[in-house]
């Protein structure tokens, strides 16, 4: 394999674990009912599986590899404000966040399941913050990756057409 391939493997996997995650996610909250219990029980089962390769994961990976963990950090946080350098900070705190909401719902869930009927409320509950989390987590990273250039498009053709309608001596 080249070193290039090589390179791009972490992040190639780390996009299929994205859509495991995901996808199973889905599922499970679709089907979060008495009727659709068995498909529940897998799809949950599958969140609960991807959240616990993604921690062992991160244990393992090297420095510098996109399975390492997200570590948001408020300092760090602050600072970035300050200077707007880097990587938005928000990126990890929404990993963090989701890692961590996701797996506490699959947790539960798997424990209402068993040990813990008690916990079938609590589930719900953060099942249904999960989801929020989620939500938010779309529309920041459809922010970051297309709603900024879409404004940028927008803003420049708004320019253009004021241009346009200048009578042509102003122009010069
Ligand atoms: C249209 C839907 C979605 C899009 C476009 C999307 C996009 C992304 C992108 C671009 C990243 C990488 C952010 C970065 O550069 O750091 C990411 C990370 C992540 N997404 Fe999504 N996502 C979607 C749905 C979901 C759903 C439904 C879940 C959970 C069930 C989810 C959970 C996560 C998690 C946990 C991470 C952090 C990964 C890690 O570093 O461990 N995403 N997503
Ligand atoms: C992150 C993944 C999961 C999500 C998003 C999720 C979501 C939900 C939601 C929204 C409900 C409420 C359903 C209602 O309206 O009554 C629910 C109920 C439940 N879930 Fe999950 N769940 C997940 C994982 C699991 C897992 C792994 C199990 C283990 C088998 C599980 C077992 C249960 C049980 C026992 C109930 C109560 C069922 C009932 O009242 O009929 N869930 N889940």
């Amino acid at each position: 394999m080249s070193e290039r391939a090589g390179s791009r493997l972490p992040h190639v996997l780390l996009k299929a674990w994205h859509a495991w995650l995901a996808g199973a996610f889905l599922v499970a909250y679709v089907t979060a009912g008495e009727d659709t219990y068995a498909m529940h029980q897998f799809a949950g089962y599958a969140v609960l599986a991807a959240v616990v390769v993604r921690f062992l994961a991160g244990l393992a990976a090297p420095a510098g590899s996109p399975w390492r963990p997200p570590r948001p950090g408020l300092r760090a946080s602050l600072a970035w404000l300050s200077t707007r350098k880097g990587r938005h900070p928000l990126f990890a705190w929404f990993a963090a966040l989701l890692l961590v909401v996701i797996g506490l719902a699959a947790v539960t869930g798997a424990l209402a399941d068993g040990v813990a009927a008690w916990l079938e409320h609590p589930h719900e509950a953060i099942a249904e913050v999960s989801l929020w989390a989620i939500v938010g987590h779309i529309t920041f990273v459809t922010w970051m990756y297309a709603g900024r250039k879409w404004i940028g498009r927008l803003m420049s053709w708004f320019a253009s057409l004021r241009l346009s309608i200048l009578p042509r001596e102003t122009l010069r």
